[in-house]
Order: structure tokens, then sequence, then C-alpha cells
């Protein structure tokens, strides 16, 4: 259900070059390290492998690639994982979308929970380019579930500050275990970060849609884990700051009110002796 109306949203967007220039000046501002995790197994033929080459393209196509923009790396994996290149490999559009059309299928089984920790692992460390304060994201295409398990490796992945992307390709995600696997992978919140695409003939269709996604949260100020100390601080000082401002009014407050009461009741006295001498009969010469 939930992927039928996926797919026709998908579907019904607006198509062509219109919204491929929309979305390329939707993506001028974007910047981030994106590591792409691409299935390589045995289960996908080799005309669908090449749809999904196609599919990457039209993805990097939308991208400011650049050591100061995007930097896209991109590991291969089926049982094990080949890094194909690295973050800092291509720092032009132009020989980016040369090495995707290089890239050969390795085929085997798919051991996505393996890859995700490899991932973690080697695609993000200084070595590779990556830069000390940038947007981490992975971008996982599969075509079907992991013999291994993913969620361990997921969430570790989650818990290193990356934003994880995850698009599944054809018939295995008709079952909803499948799909399940991949919503344990996918950030939150999973309907933007998880795309579910009937075959590989439909990656065409879905790609301007997923890159503007993709491209939205490189856009984004890095989001700082709430644990993080800088955090931990300024919140520590905010919530200070507000009790003594909270704390200074109630003391005014109180203060002023006192200081009225015994203003009140010095002019009752006052009165009551006006009142007294008011009292008082008249003398008469
Ligand atoms: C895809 O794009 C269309 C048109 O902009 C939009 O209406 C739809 O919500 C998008 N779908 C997803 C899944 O982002
Ligand atoms: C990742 O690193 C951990 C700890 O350093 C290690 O135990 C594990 O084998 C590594 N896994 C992969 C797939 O690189």
């Amino acid at each position: 259900m939930d992927q039928m109306l996926l797919l026709l949203l998908l579907s019904s967007g607006l198509q062509g070059d219109e919204i491929s220039s929309y979305t390329a000046s939707q993506c001028e501002m974007a910047s981030a390290d994106i590591a792409m995790l691409v299935d390589g197994s045995g289960s996908i033929s080799r005309d669908d492998f090449g749809r999904m080459k196609s599919f990457i393209s039209e993805m990097v196509q939308n991208f400011p690639v650049g050591p100061n923009k995007v930097q896209i790396g991109l590991t291969q994996y089926s049982r094990d994982q080949k890094a194909e290149w690295h973050l800092n490999s291509h720092n032009k559009k132009q020989s980016l979308l040369q090495a995707i059309n290089q890239i050969k299928q390795i085929h085997g089984s798919t051991m996505t929970g393996k890859a995700l920790q490899y991932i973690d692992n080697h695609s993000f460390t200084p070595e590779v380019g990556t830069r000390p304060d940038s947007k981490k994201i992975v971008v996982l295409i599969t075509d079907g579930e992991s013999v291994d398990d993913v969620e361990i490796p997921a969430t570790n992945l989650k818990d290193s500050g990356i934003e994880v992307f995850v698009i599944g390709v054809g018939r295995a995600f008709h079952a909803q275990r499948a799909v399940h696997e991949l919503r344990t992978i996918a950030s939150a919140d999973v309907n933007s970060h998880l795309y579910l695409i009937w075959d590989f003939q439909s990656l065409h269709d879905a790609a301007i849609n997923i890159s503007t996604s993709i491209c939205h949260a490189a856009t984004e100020p890095k989001q700082l884990p709430s644990y993080y100390p800088t955090v931990f601080i300024i919140r520590l000082v905010v919530l200070l700051l507000t009790l003594l401002v909270f704390c200074s009014l109630i003391f005014y407050t109180h203060k002023t009110t006192r200081a009225k009461q015994r203003v009140q009741q010095n002019d009752t006295e006052l009165e009551y002796y006006n009142l007294g001498v008011g009292g008082v009969p008249e003398a008469s010469p």
C-alpha cells in the first residue's frame, strides 16, 4: 500500500528539464560529504545494473561537485566491499560521471550489514578527504534483503552523526519484511529518507525527487548531536539565565508590592490621624 502511494507520488511529479534545472538551482548551496553504497549483488541483471548507474549519474548531475561543495565517494558491495573511489578522488563532475560509467558489477550475495559497518569504518576518515565540519550523508541503493544483520551497523552509522538515505529497488520490496529492514537502516524521518521503487525502469523518474531530498539535507546546517558538549553548555547557560531573569522578576514584583503596601499603610494611618484631628471640634474664638 505504502509503496504504491510512494510510487504514485514519485511518478506524478513534474518531469523533464524544467525540474532538472529547478533541482540544480536548489542544490546550488549544497555542501556535504556523500558516500554512496551500491549493491552489486548477482540478483541484479546486467541491464538493471546499467539502469542503476544511469540513475546515479542523474543524481550526481544535480549536485555542485567540488572540494568546497559536494564530495562524492562510492563503494560497491555484495559479500565484500569494493571502494570504487574516495570522497577526494574526483573534484570535477565530468570525471565523476566517467567513473560511474566505468563501474563493473562484482556479483555475489547481499551483506548490507557488513557494508554499512565498512562505510562507518572507512568512508569518512580524513585520509579519504572528509572535511572536519562537513555534513555526512550515506546513500544506500539495494535490490534485496540482506543476508546479515543490519540493525547494529545501521545504528552505529547513525550514531556517528551520519544521515542515511535508502533506496530500495525491485520486486523484493513488495514484501513487508524487506521494507522493514530498509526502515531500520534509514534515518528519521523515514518518509524523507526511504524510497521504494517498483522496478529498475522507474528509477529514472525518481531521480529528481531523491536528489532534491538529498540536496535539502546537504544544504541544511549540520545538526549537532544533543550530547555534544558545546550544545550541552549552551543549553545549561540558557537555562541558568532564564532562571536568573525569572527569579529577579519575582523578587522585583514582590518588593514593589510590599513597598506599595507600606505606602498604603502610611496613607491609612495618615487619614486616620487626619480624621482624628478632624474629629476635634474647632475651637471658636
Ligand atoms: C516528488 O515530487 C513531487 C513534485 O514536486 C511531490 O509532489 C512529491 O511529494 C514528491 N515525492 C516525494 C516522495 O518526495
Ligand atoms: C570496523 O571496525 C571495527 C572496530 O575497529 C572492527 O571490529 C570491524 O571488523 C570493522 N568492520 C569492517 C567491516 O571494516
